[in-house]
Order: C-alpha cells, then sequence, then structure tokens
C-alpha cells in the first residue's frame, strides 16, 4: 500500500537518469527530493582542497568531523549544496569530481558520516532517495526500491548531452571510459557498494524517456507486489 509518510528509494550506476527521475517522482508524489550523491561529492571537495590523505585516519577523522552540509531543493534544478555554509553546487558537478566522490566514498568513515546524515535527513520520512545504497543500507526498510540501469554507451550520450547544456564540451569516449571505471569502482568496493537490494525492481531506461520511467514507476508504488 502506498506509504505517504515512506521512503522510496532509487538506485543505480552514475548516467542512469537517477536525478532527473527522483526528482521527477518526488514532485508528483510531493516528497522530497535526497540527492546523496551531491553529498559525496561535497565531502570529497572538501577533503580534496584541505589536500587529506585517506590513509591518514587522524586528520580525515577531524576533517570530516567539522564538515556541515546543507541541502536545498532548487525546482526542476540540481539541489544547492552548501558546505561550511559556502554554496559549492555548481563546484561539486563536474565529471571530475564524480571521479573524486567514487574514491573517497569507498571509505568506511566517510559512508559513516554521511549514512547517519543520510537517515537523519529521511526520519520523517516522505522522501525519494537516490544513490547507490540507498535501497541496501541506509533505508533497507523502504517501501518501495527501485534499482535504476541503462546501457553505458547510452548513459555516456546523456551525460555528454547534459554537460554541453551546461556549456562544458567533453569528449564521449572520455565520458564512456569514466562512466566505466566508476562502475567498476562503485560495485567492487568492500563497504555498500552499488548492487541492487534483494526486493528492488529493476528498470532498464535504455529506450525510456524519463516520463515514461517516472509513470511505471508510479504505478509500481500505487500497486507494490504483495
Ligand atoms: O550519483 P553521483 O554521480 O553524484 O555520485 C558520485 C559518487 O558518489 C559515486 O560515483 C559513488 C558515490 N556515491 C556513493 O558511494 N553512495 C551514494 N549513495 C551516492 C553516491
Amino acid at each position: 500500500m502506498f506509504e505517504p509518510k515512506g521512503i522510496i528509494t532509487i538506485d543505480g550506476p552514475s548516467g542512469a537518469g537517477k536525478s532527473t527521475i527522483s526528482r521527477g517522482l518526488a514532485a508528483k508524489l510531493h516528497f522530497t527530493y535526497l540527492d546523496t550523491g551531491a553529498m559525496y561529492r561535497a565531502v570529497g571537495l572538501a577533503l580534496e582542497r584541505q589536500g587529506i590523505d585517506l590513509a591518514d585516519t587522524e586528520s580525515l577523522t577531524q576533517c570530516l568531523a567539522a564538515i556541515e552540509l546543507t541541502l536545498s531543493p532548487n525546482g526542476d534544478e540540481d539541489v544547492r549544496v552548501a558546505l561550511n555554509g559556502e554554496d559549492v553546487s555548481q563546484a561539486i558537478r563536474t565529471p571530475e569530481m564524480g571521479m573524486v566522490a567514487s574514491r573517497v566514498s569507498a571509505h568506511p568513515l566517510v559512508r559513516e558520516k554521511l549514512t547517519a546524515l543520510q537517515r537523519q535527513l529521511g526520519e520523517e520520512g516522505g522522501i525519494v532517495a537516490e544513490g547507490r545504497d540507498m535501497g541496501t543500507v541506509v533505508f533497507p526498510k523502504a517501501f518501495c526500491k527501485f534499482f535504476l540501469n541503462a546501457s553505458a554507451e547510452e548513459r555516456a550520450r546523456r551525460r555528454q548531452k547534459q554537460l554541453a547544456e551546461k556549456g562544458q564540451s567533453v569528449d564521449y569516449q572520455e565520458i564512456l571510459d569514466q562512466i566505466s571505471k566508476r562502475d567498476y569502482d562503485d560495485s567492487m568496493r568492500e563497504h555498500a557498494p552499488l548492487k541492487p537490494a534483494a526486493d528492488a525492481i529493476i528498470v532498464d531506461s535504455s529506450s525510456m524517456n524519463p516520463q515514461a520511467v517516472i509513470e511505471y514507476m508510479l504505478a509500481c508504488i500505487a500497486n507494490p507486489a504483495p
């Protein structure tokens, strides 16, 4: 049964359309959209700026303790992210920061901090949470879980178009290589790897437009499997 204060999770690899779909689904349901990739990106930025060596547990712990993140919805656009009060929304949305986020996200201390914050943000329910481990680790009791996928080639094509719309011109092969590396690293890591939850509904969006994916998900939410 549909839970007005429930949690919906959407996991999947980079470029599968999770942000557009999660934002659209949240708007339809009057839920809050939680972009957890943005959180890993912001933490990656903070650690990189301070030149923190992930092997130096003491410096990492200190740096993480001093990080304060605030996420605010931004209509049809990407959520706005403040890192200790500074708006880093643009700085975190580059392919390079995606790679940095993927690297730092493999560290258990980084995951511990963000998992706690994500659960806190989800406490009141009524959220669509997007990421890699939402259905498996952060919100295992979510009432509806999706795993959104698309072929690597299709995801690279979409990502290139998205970046072009923001005025960033990046070579297709370079994007495809980055996507493949991130898929591999995010899936093979020890802590909270990218994988579908056992009870997730797998959606392949390779030949579906965002509207069709949202309609399909709404139908699944309205008529969950027994
Ligand atoms: O969704 P994104 O591209 O903004 O995510 C950037 C990286 O952050 C991704 O490659 C892996 C990491 N991430 C994660 O480990 N767990 C999440 N729930 C979300 C993102």
